[in-house]
């Protein structure tokens, strides 16, 4: 058994929520290091979108794995103490509880993890993406994968016999905190119930995806957590990663990728408070555009059976992928140019976690009723 583990937190950057600094970025490449020296974990990649850092694992220990999740902890604590040295922004923001108790998750940081049989026949090779995202939720990635996984207008891999059978859905309600409160739907029969609730990316989300042919393998996996559920007031944006495995009995990495070509719509951006377009940008990118728009990265990986990992491609830093930035900008600039009217910025229940609930209660106050 080998286990992907993205294990991914803001734990501090430089002049505002821009990206993490070089030492925070190498303190956190020394740990992994050290953890493959000593055999926790077999391989590793470190990256940044926007202000999160990503830690990327192979090991064999398996999902949810104590000493993996409490060796993440350490490394985002290690990486806060250099952002609290060196007076950068929010040092630690999503370290919200003081030690997790075995897994980061409802803890702050974001993990997706997938496990799969090294071995298994119908796997001869193990490519997969790894999509970071920051200034937004979990949310953002229902609509990629509900039309690569769904719809063969984005996916026409779907037609094929080994992906024909369809896909299994975990779907998690996200404003639930404590355990996780999920529902089991399948496409294609079940794909418009799919959209029905994955309409409402502020609170359903994709947790994971399994194929129907082979129902152990398991092809898609998001950080599903929302910091406001587990801290009870904004903390940031949610800033997800999502892994997908490629090929074969899964979809092509270009069709996993094709959905983003839309920049479509997300809650997210300054504050976390609007709605504005996922622009796919280089890995290792910093947030410095007008207001923040948010940034997807996607990095391509093979891994070995004994869990060594390739270098990484970057999939979005690639010239095919200007034209969707540009028209990415403009879509940004059209719905800010409305500035905080109607769609242009989050419902009211999204910002009531955040001051915004404070302005809202005080003008609340000031309301009375005139009998007609
Ligand atoms: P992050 O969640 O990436 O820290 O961004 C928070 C924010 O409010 C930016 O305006
Ligand atoms: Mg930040
Ligand atoms: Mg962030």
């Amino acid at each position: 058994m080998l286990t992907v583990s993205a294990i991914k937190a803001d734990v501090g950057s430089i002049g505002g929520h821009t990206r993490p600094s070089k030492r925070m970025m190498e303190a956190s490449r020394a740990e992994l290091s050290g953890a493959v020296e000593r055999g926790l974990i077999l391989d590793f990649d470190v990256t940044h979108c926007g202000d999160d850092i990503c830690l990327l694992m192979i090991h064999g220990k398996g999902s949810d794995n104590p000493e993996v999740h409490n060796f993440a902890w350490d490394v985002f604590t290690v990486a806060t103490a250099i952002a609290q040295e060196d007076g950068l922004y929010g040092a630690g923001q999503d370290l919200l509880k003081d030690a997790p108790s075995g897994n980061v998750r409802g803890a702050g940081p974001g993990a997706a993890e997938i496990s799969f049989d090294e071995t298994a026949k119908e796997r001869p090779a193990e490519p997969f993406l790894i999509f970071t995202a920051d200034k937004c939720g979990p949310g953002a990635f229902n609509f990629p994968l509900w039309t690569v996984f769904t719809s063969p207008l984005f996916n026409a891999g779907l037609m094929l016999p080994k992906m024909k059978p369809g896909f299994r859905f975990t779907v998690i309600d996200m404003e639930h905190a404590g355990a996780d409160r999920i529902i089991e739907l399948e496409s294609p029969e079940q794909h418009i119930d799919l959209a029905i609730l994955l309409r409402d990316e502020n609170r359903f989300g994709i947790k994971a995806i399994y194929s129907r042919l082979y129902p152990e393998q398991q092809v898609g996996a998001v950080s599903t957590d929302r910091l406001h559920t587990i801290a009870g007031e904004y903390k940031g944006k949610d800033d997800p990663v999502c892994i997908v495995r490629t090929q074969g009995i899964f979809p092509a990495p270009e069709e996993v990728v094709s959905p983003y070509f839309t920049a479509h719509f997300v809650a997210g951006d300054a504050r976390g408070s609007h709605h504005m377009p996922i622009m796919p940008a280089p890995i290792n990118t910093a947030i410095t555009s007008a207001y923040c728009i948010p940034l997807v990265a996607c990095m391509a990986y093979s891994v070995t059976k004994d869990g060594k990992l390739s270098e990484g491609v970057d999939v979005f830093g690639n010239p095919v992928w200007d034209a969707t930035r540009l028209k990415a900008q403009g879509k940004a600039d059209e719905m800010r140019r409305q500035g905080f009217v109607g769609p242009a910025m989050l419902p009211t229940q999204e910002l009531e976690y955040s001051a915004f609930r404070t302005v809202l209660a005080e003008l609340d106050a000031q309301f009375r009723i005139v009998e007609r």
